[in-house]
């Protein structure tokens, strides 16, 4: 079996790592990869923007299953290729992948389908938007519709700062042709949830959920960032929840994609806003597996491999994956100083070899120099995931490991999970009553 992941930050490497657990006798490509993925296999000097190097590189290096890490080859329609010449491929066809590189698209498949998501109003001209806005209550929401990198929305706190946002975005391309067409949207309270489902486009399994951190500072503060950590399980994931997700979310989206002609195969990812009603508001969705979520998800789901080769030979058997008792992963990101806006590159980056045992380092933005010495090399560095049987000694687990990694400036939040502990120790107190 020679498979071939396409993308080079931590998600890829852990991607490639739970191939080699769940298939060791797997020949594992990575285009471009990273010095993570160079351990577990080949690094095919590729970016994941260059489809026709890609095609062709599938083609040489006799591949049988590629696996889609990032959405922007997604979204120019890397899978539409690889399908068309014959080549098995896990990852939606561009037109399913506009769930994600189209927040205008993703509002108007929501409301078609009556999924419950964030009342909102889409524009390309900037006089009706800062209109809707001078009407609109506080805070609210700007998000650039195309791809912009987790950057593209942006939460104001006044209609001041929702009318300058629109303006940087539609007047003075702030955000490039992501930004030439605008989504303004209600603010929602809640806690934010990673719900994953597996789907061939007709069938779906639902993968235990994540928690993502999207900002920079310890206690949620700070700018937002591609995520500094995520952890699994999530205990407000209930069971009950993720049915309703499946039943609300889930299963209309599917439903109407494949009604409009775009049967969507892959992970589909939502990010959802739980209400304090218990109500799953959909913030967004992802064509793809999220990262930092799979550096937590995949180490607890073993087998999960064999679903994503499944599902693009287009010979699945869907089965639930649930997470085996005692099982807890916490992902914590190592950033570079000065991350998310101005990441400073180039300082030497240092990984003990004798981490303790439950502890799996994944690399990102790390780059060998002509020496083979490890450098920064992007604004996420690596990605150290503690494994234990709570989601408190995973945490414990992954802060070591963080500790003894050393480059200068590293940056990392310590309290990923937070919420999680939080619930745990008032359902002891309760307890104790
Ligand atoms: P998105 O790219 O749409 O997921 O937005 C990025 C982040 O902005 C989310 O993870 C939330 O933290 C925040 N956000 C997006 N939309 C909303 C909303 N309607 N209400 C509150 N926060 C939001
Ligand atoms: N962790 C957020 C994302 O992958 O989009």
């Amino acid at each position: 079996m020679r498979v071939l992941v396409v993308g080079g930050g931590g998600r890829e490497h852990a991607l490639c790592w739970a191939l080699k657990r769940d298939t060791p006798d797997a020949d594992l490509f990575a285009a471009p990869g990273n010095p993570g993925t160079a351990q577990l296999g080949t690094n095919v000097d590729i970016p994941a923007s260059a489809l026709d190097d890609l095609v062709q590189a599938v083609r040489q290096h006799h591949i049988d299953v590629t696996i889609v890490g990032p959405e922007a080859p997604l979204a120019a329609g890397l899978a539409d290729r690889l399908r068309a010449a014959g080549q098995p491929v896990f990852g939606p066809s561009q037109a399913a992948a506009r769930i994600e590189s189209s927040k205008a698209f993703a509002k108007d498949v929501m409301q078609a389908a009556r999924i419950p998501t964030a009342v909102s109003r889409t524009f390309t001209a900037l006089d009706p938007a800062l209109v809707y806005i001078k009407g609109h209550a506080e805070p609210l929401v700007v998000k650039a519709s195309g791809l912009a990198g987790g950057k593209g929305a942006v939460v104001c706190a006044t209609r001041d700062e929702a009318a300058r946002t629109v303006h940087a975005m539609l007047a003075d391309g702030a955000f490039g042709d992501a930004g030439r067409e605008v989504v303004v949207e209600d603010f929602l309270e809640g806690e934010e949830l990673s719900v994953l489902a597996l789907t061939d486009g007709e069938q779906l399994v639902v993968l235990p959920a994540a928690q993502d951190h999207k900002r920079l500072g310890e206690g949620d503060t700070g700018p937002n960032t591609g995520g500094m950590g995520a952890y699994c399980p999530v205990s407000s994931a209930t069971d009950a929840l993720l049915e309703r997700v499946q039943r609300q979310v889930l299963e209309p989206v599917l439903q109407e994609l494949a009604a409009r002609g775009a049967p969507f195969q892959g992970v589909l990812y939502a990010g959802i806003m739980l209400a304090p009603d218990g109500t799953p508001y959909v913030l967004e969705f992802n064509c793809r597996f999220g990262d930092p979520e799979t550096q937590a998800l995949v180490p607890v789901l073993p087998g999960l491999t064999a679903h994503v080769r499944a599902i693009a030979r287009g010979e699945w058997r869907p089965r639930e994956m649930t997470l085996p008792a005692g099982r807890a992963a916490v992902a914590t990101v190592l950033a570079a100083p000065g991350y998310p806006d101005k990441p400073r590159l180039g300082a030497e980056v240092v990984v003990p070899r004798d981490l303790e045992p439950g502890t799996l380092v994944f690399h990102a933005g790390t780059a060998r120099d002509a020496d083979g010495a490890l450098r920064v090399a992007g604004g996420r560095v690596l990605t150290v995931t503690g494994l234990a049987d709570t989601v408190a000694a995973a945490r414990e687990q992954s802060i070591r490991g963080c500790e003894l990694i050393a480059f200068e400036g590293k940056t990392y939040r310590r309290d990923i999970g937070w919420r999680q502990l939080r619930r745990t120790t008032e359902r002891a107190g309760a307890a104790r009553g």
